[in-house]
């Protein structure tokens, strides 16, 4: 199989990338991937030798390249690419629009002019906006409450109109919070990682009371491999990891962690957190959780613990110190004094 994959540079794609080559000998993957500041070749770099693989560096929205990316023939599209950070979606909402909705289109146009046999879209849990009791299926509204959330939903739209429209083999998944091993330090679990290991504060907004349902990456990556196989078109699959945590007890939780690995106390890093006025105001979703029934009838279930997961990305983010300290830069740093100087 010849795949297109977009966003391939950054954290799920990156580990999506590996993953697809690891488990299919017979498959090709061509990477598209802007190289936003989310974006890092360094990610990949031990598949760079494959010669199933091929980085192309360009946007999504680029109509231009992505025809004749599509010219060359392709089978199917996995589409990662996107503006992913909720905090920076209320800065400033025009690239989200850009890339997560016009990108978006682009593709799904081009894959319309040449016969794609699969499309699948990466989309997230935000699109149904906050829950406080039960769960979203894929039947629930969308009511999207960042500017994030909105563009994601709208690409969503677009999908479900190209299938319905022109036939398109679309499938879009809708995932919780992914964590793992290359996540940009912007996110809540490697931020926290990364603040703990250098002695920083660890900003939690508000009282932390806001519920997550985490997925390891790993894990994302078998159910999107899964849909991109066995996936009706026209449909869509939630994928949860079942591991609902409050923040707080996610960063007390990587607190212990990181004490018991560098043979610490708990409490050299518990007193690094600190309570923030929340960023994202009234567009803070309390819980998100989802109801994963049809994706499990594809046979899949997560398989990763969320302590066992946590344990691994600890682990990779203490092993990887020159990763990490490479993605910390000027505008890293102008982004995190506007969020968290507020
Ligand atoms: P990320 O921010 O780590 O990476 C995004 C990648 O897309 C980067 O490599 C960036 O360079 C690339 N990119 C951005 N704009 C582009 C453009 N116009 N053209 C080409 N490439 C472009 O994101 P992620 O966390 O890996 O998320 C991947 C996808 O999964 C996104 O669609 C996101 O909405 C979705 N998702 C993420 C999570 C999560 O917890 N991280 C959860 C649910 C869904
Ligand atoms: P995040 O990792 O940005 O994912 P999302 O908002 O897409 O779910 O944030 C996860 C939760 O952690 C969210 O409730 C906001 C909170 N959070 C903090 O408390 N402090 C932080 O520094 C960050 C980045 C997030």
């Amino acid at each position: 199989m010849r795949l297109l994959v977009t966003g391939g540079c950054g954290f799920i794609g990156s580990n999506f990338v590996r993953y697809a080559l690891r488990e299919h000998d017979d498959w090709e993957v061509i990477n598209l991937d802007k190289l936003t500041y989310a974006g890092n070749p360094a990610n990949l770099r031990d598949i760079e030798g494959d010669k199933r693989y091929r980085f192309v560096r360009g946007d999504i929205a680029d109509r231009e390249l992505v025809n004749d990316l599509f010219r060359d023939g392709l089978d199917a599209v996995v589409n990662f690419a996107a503006e992913t950070h909720v905090d920076r979606s209320i800065l400033d909402p025009s690239p989200f629009i850009e890339t997560n909705v016009k990108g978006t289109q682009v593709l799904l146009e081009a894959a319309r002019n040449h016969d794609v046999k699969r499309f699948v879209h990466i989309s997230t849990d935000e699109v149904y906006g906050s829950v406080m009791d039960g769960r979203f299926t894929e039947e629930s509204p969308l009511r999207p409450n960042s500017p994030y959330a909105a563009s994601k939903a709208a690409a969503d739209l677009l999908c479900r109109a190209y299938h319905i429209s022109y036939g398109l083999p679309v499938v879009v998944t809708r995932s919780s919070n992914n964590y793992g091993p290359y996540q940009f330090p912007e996110k809540l679990i490697p931020l926290m990682v990364r603040n703990a290991l250098s002695g920083l504060e660890l900003p939690v907004y508000g009282e932390g009371l806001q519920v997550r349902d985490w997925l390891y990456v790993e894990d994302n990556c078998r159910a999107i491999g899964m849909v991109l196989m066995k996936g009706r078109p026209g449909e869509i699959y939630n994928i949860g990891g079942g591991s609902e945590r409050k923040n707080i007890e996610v960063v007390k939780s990587i607190c212990r962690m990181v004490a018991e690995r560098l043979n610490r106390s708990p409490e050299d890093f518990t007193r690094l957190i600190k309570h923030i006025r929340d960023p994202r105001g009234a567009a803070h979703d309390f819980r998100y959780a989802l109801d994963c029934s049809k994706v499990r009838e594809l046979g899949w279930s997560p398989q990763v613990t969320f302590e066992e997961g946590l344990a691994r990305t600890v682990e990779w983010y203490l092993s990887n110190r020159s990763w990490v300290e490479s993605v910390i830069t000027g505008e890293y740093l102008e982004y995190c004094r506007r969020v968290y100087a507020a």
